[in-house]
């Protein structure tokens, strides 16, 4: 299963990995065990799978709104203890949320780009998630595609900013920061801005709650296994607890605060023998470069970099009977 899954989607994977490796630091505060997982499982329930076997949750909640993958979701089920909520996540996170009683890790991994819903679904979770309680969000970060030519508009005049458009009407033209332009979004540009303006809506939601709170980034990813995706994810804490929470999550290589760059996920592409002759050389104290690895095997020096950086999390080669 693991490999499979590694196949068909490396950083995919990997990501799953180094969310759910941070997560058991959830422990130090109180046991994993004891939270709720609220996710989107579509009908392979990869994730899921994950979090109750690596982290001990038994009370989890997929949500759906694919109807034609309804029978599909509730016939892949791979536990008893999953219930399963056939709607779309802004109908059903409101009352979800309200049993104040839980601390939830919730992973809202959208297929589609930020959206004003998105941002009702991010509102919604940071007014009412109890404090420890961690959200992850993953969205579709390709720049929409840029027409070899302007386009017209539907007035007939040319619509010479595409891409900013397309932001606009996808967040609402209000949350697009005044300094982003037309060039800024391509490439890596259309994450930045949704990475932008998932941090700007925080301070309203938390405002919006009954009991104070913080925010705490914990992560800032970046993939791509085809689309270009962007995960951020964080920790609602207590004001006065802050400190804690940031010493349990310290020392983290997968983990971002704000003031840091994002984590990009390169998986490079190995055989099984060269991926066995790195690990034999990790963790190398200089860096694995500096064991002359590349020259010696042919392995390009950026590949080996980025396999230093993920291999904690690379599938086990060769894989375990
Ligand atoms: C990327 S897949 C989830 C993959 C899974 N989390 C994993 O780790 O493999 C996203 C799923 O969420 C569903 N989905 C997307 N937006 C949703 C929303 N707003 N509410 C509920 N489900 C949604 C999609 O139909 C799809 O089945």
């Amino acid at each position: 299963m693991a490999r499979f899954q590694y196949a068909l989607r490396p950083a995919k994977h990997i990501e799953r990995w180094m969310i759910v490796d941070a997560c058991r630091r959830l422990d130090r505060c109180e046991p994993v065990r004891n939270y709720e997982y609220v996710g989107f499982g579509s009908f392979e329930f990869v994730d899921f799978e994950l979090v109750h076997r690596e982290l001990g949750i038994d009370r989890m909640v997929s949500i759906e709104s694919q109807t034609s993958i309804h029978e599909r979701c509730r016939f892949n089920l791979p536990f008893d203890s999953i219930e399963f909520i056939p709607a779309r996540a802004s109908a059903c996170l409101p009352d979800l949320l309200d049993d104040v009683a839980t601390r939830r890790l919730i992973w809202l991994d959208y297929t589609d780009p930020l959206s004003r819903e998105v941002l009702q679904d991010v509102s919604t979770c940071l007014r009412k998630l109890v404090s420890g309680s961690m959200l992850i969000v993953s969205v579709n970060a390709h720049p929409p595609r840029k027409p070899e030519n302007t386009c017209e508009c539907v007035d007939g005049t040319e619509e010479t900013t595409p891409r900013l458009n397309e932001l606009g009407r996808q967040v609402g033209a209000d949350r697009v920061p005044p300094d982003v332009e037309e060039d800024g979004l391509a490439k890596w540009g259309y994450a930045d801005v949704q990475h932008r303006i998932l941090t700007t809506a925080v301070p309203d939601a938390l405002a919006r709650r009954s009991a104070r709170a913080s925010w705490l980034q914990l992560f800032h990813l970046r993939y791509s296994d085809g689309a270009q995706m962007l995960t951020w994810g964080g920790l609602v804490v207590d004001e006065d607890d802050e400190t804690r929470w940031k010493e349990a999550f310290s020392g983290l290589t997968q983990c971002r605060d704000e003031a840091q760059e994002p984590l990009m996920i390169s998986v490079p592409v190995l055989t099984s023998k060269e991926a066995i002759c790195l690990n034999r050389l990790l963790p190398a104290a200089g860096g694995l470069v500096a064991t002359g690895i590349s020259t010696t095997v042919g392995i390009p020096e950026a590949d080996c970099m980025n396999y230093e950086s993920l291999y904690q999390w690379y599938p086990p080669v060769p894989t375990p009977i």
